[in-house]
């Protein structure tokens, strides 16, 4: 009695080790997770993609900004802005919301407004003080924010429409003490006008003058 029955207690134990065992296995292998390369969860954010223009070769404004700031409408950029208003103010001294305040934005060095924390990739963009907010970037940077400065803290999709882009940052530019020349429109087009924008710019030194000056000028 006494090895039998010690030999089936045993072989009791053994079988049923054997079959969680091998449940075991068998459920793993059902149920296979796999490891994910970086732990935490994937977010997949879907970039917006209108169809617009600007499709070929990334995105970069078709037409230039100078070009259209010569037909833009700040006061219909005023309007736009309501969509950055959001997290933007603009009067001069005005408070950090989500994002800095915007007066006197033209030709500001990018990430110099005291108080405000910029975003690491904006500050790297930055590249300590040497690129400034010149027409180029706010247009490439209110465009697509995310396709200018890649890992920005501004989350907006961007202002496709060319119009609605140059009308508010004729807008901006309006937003200054002395706010900035207009860009040259084009290259040099209209050489029998040569002579009249070039005497209207040339005695104003306070500003205004050569902005007004140079509207009808490249009107072709
Ligand atoms: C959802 C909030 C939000 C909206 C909407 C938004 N912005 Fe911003 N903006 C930010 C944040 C946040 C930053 C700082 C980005 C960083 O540090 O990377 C910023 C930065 C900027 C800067 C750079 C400022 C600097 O001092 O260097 C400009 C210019 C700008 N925004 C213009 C605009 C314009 C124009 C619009 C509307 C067309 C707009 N933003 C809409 C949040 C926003």
């Amino acid at each position: 009695m006494d090895s039998f029955e010690f030999n089936k207690i045993i072989g009791g134990l053994l079988g049923t080790v054997f079959v969680v065992f091998t449940i075991g296995i068998v459920s793993d292998t059902i149920f296979a997770s796999p490891v994910p390369e970086k732990p935490g969860y994937a977010i997949e954010v879907a970039e917006e993609e209108h169809g617009g223009g600007g499709a070929a070769g990334g995105e970069t404004a078709e037409t230039p900004i100078g070009t259209l700031l010569a037909s833009a409408d700040a006061t219909a950029g005023a309007a736009v802005f309501k969509k950055c208003a959001a997290c933007h103010t603009v009067e001069k001294g005005g408070a950090h919301k989500v994002g800095p305040n915007l007066w006197d934005i033209v030709n500001r060095p990018v990430a110099s407004h005291e108080g405000f924390a910029y975003s690491a990739a904006m500050k790297e963009f930055a590249q300590g003080g040497s690129v400034a907010w010149d027409y180029e970037h706010l247009s490439n940077f209110i465009l697509s924010p995310k396709g200018l400065v890649k890992g920005t803290a501004m989350g907006f999709a961007g202002l496709k429409k060319p119009d609605e882009r140059a009308n508010v940052i004729a807008y901006l530019r309006t937003l200054s003490d002395s706010p900035a020349p207009l860009p040259e429109a084009g290259a040099a087009p209209a050489a029998e006008n040569a002579s009249a924008p070039a005497e209207g710019a040339a005695p104003a030194a306070e500003g205004a003058a050569p902005a007004e000056g140079a509207q009808p000028a490249p009107a072709q």
